[in-house]
């Protein structure tokens, strides 16, 4: 049997996470013969509401469960942990401004960042997905001079996901027949999905769809996804979110297929000019738990008009929070 891995979850006990901690502990995540221990993290109100997901998770008797361990102190929680799904954040209230809001997951994310620094393991994998997440990803990364900045991450995977599915449905084909998809930028509405190297069954997606469905239906409704689930359902997306984490960290430890790629949030190296440091979407290849932004795409005038402008939000995100980078 293989030694476990340590998983840590915050926020474990909200939507995302009745979703995610259940098929981590399923074996989704790393497979069916990868044993795992749960260190889950929550604030102190909510350890009761986590002490019931975890009566459940024990109810399922997952064969590869070896243990599970709660805490509202990320000193604890994250002691010696391999990956980390960063989920918890604090919602937008009623009032509360976008400014305040930075802020309030600012504070989050420097307290969290500190204590990966101090107690995770020197190699741990950090992915963001509570929001904001790119910026939020920037705060933890900022706050861990130790670890390698390269492995704090951000999830776009659930964008990707949603712009593969969105354009096989309108061509007619499965999204596994769609290859090379990118998304660009923030985990935001100004995120950029780029079809112009996207592929489906090998041949050039743009020239399957017009120009006019790209520009003003696909890209709006990429963009938008989040505000109709929450439209349709009353709630945000959850299980499609948890699903995407795991997406995510798999692909990270198990590598991108031949000939494709997948999105992820992670620190610019300066790649088509996007500034150096900013937690900025790109598509990556990844091999042996190592990824790599893809090289030499063209980048033409609709492209770039559309990749600043993600940048320019994410540079203001950046500013918002400068005291605690
Ligand atoms: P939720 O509100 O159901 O759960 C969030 C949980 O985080 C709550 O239980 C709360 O007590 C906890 N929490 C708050 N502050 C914490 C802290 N300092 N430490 C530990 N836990 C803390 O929210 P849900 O639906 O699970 O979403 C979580 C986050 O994920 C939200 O910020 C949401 O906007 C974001 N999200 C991101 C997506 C992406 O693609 N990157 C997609 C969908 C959601």
């Amino acid at each position: 049997m293989k030694a476990p891995v340590h998983v840590a979850v915050t926020g474990a006990a909200g939507q995302i996470s009745y979703s995610l901690l259940f098929r981590i502990a399923s074996g989704d995540f790393l497979g069916p013969d990868q044993p795992i221990c749960l260190h889950l993290l929550e604030i102190t109100p909510a350890l009761g509401a986590l002490e019931g997901a975890v009566m459940e998770l024990n109810d399922c008797a997952f064969p590869l469960l070896q243990s599970v361990s709660m805490s509202d102190d990320a000193e604890v929680a994250f002691k010696d942990i391999d990956f980390a799904f960063l989920v918890g954040a604090r919602p937008r209230g009623p009032g509360m401004e976008r400014k305040d809001l930075l802020e309030a997951n600012a504070a989050i994310f420097s307290v969290q960042g500190k204590a990966l620094n101090k107690v995770a393991k020197r190699d741990v994998r950090v992915l963001v997905v509570g929001n904001p997440a790119n910026t939020n990803a920037l705060i933890a990364m900022n706050n861990a001079p130790d670890l390698d900045p390269r492995n704090f991450t951000a999830m776009t995977r659930l964008d990707h996901n949603r712009a593969m599915s969105l354009l096989a449905e309108k061509t007619g084909n499965h999204n596994t027949d769609v290859t090379k998809m990118t998304i660009w930028g923030n985990h935001s509405a100004t995120q950029y999905p780029d079809l112009h190297n996207c592929l489906i069954n090998g041949e050039d997606a743009l020239s399957k769809v017009d120009a006019s469905w790209y520009a003003d239906d696909f890209i709006p409704a990429v963009q938008q996804r989040g505000a109709a689930i929450i439209k349709a359902r009353g709630l945000s997306s959850a299980a499609s979110a948890a699903s995407s984490a795991l997406d995510h960290m798999r692909t990270w430890v198990q590598g991108t297929a031949d000939g494709d790629w997948v999105s992820m949030g992670i620190p610019s190296d300066g790649s088509y000019g996007i500034e150096e440091g900013l937690i900025y979407s790109f598509p990556v290849t990844v091999k042996d738990g190592d990824y790599s932004i893809v090289q030499g795409l063209e980048i033409n005038d609709f492209s770039r008009e559309r990749m600043i402008a993600t940048e320019n939000e994410l540079k203001e995100e950046r500013d918002g929070v400068k005291h605690l980078l």
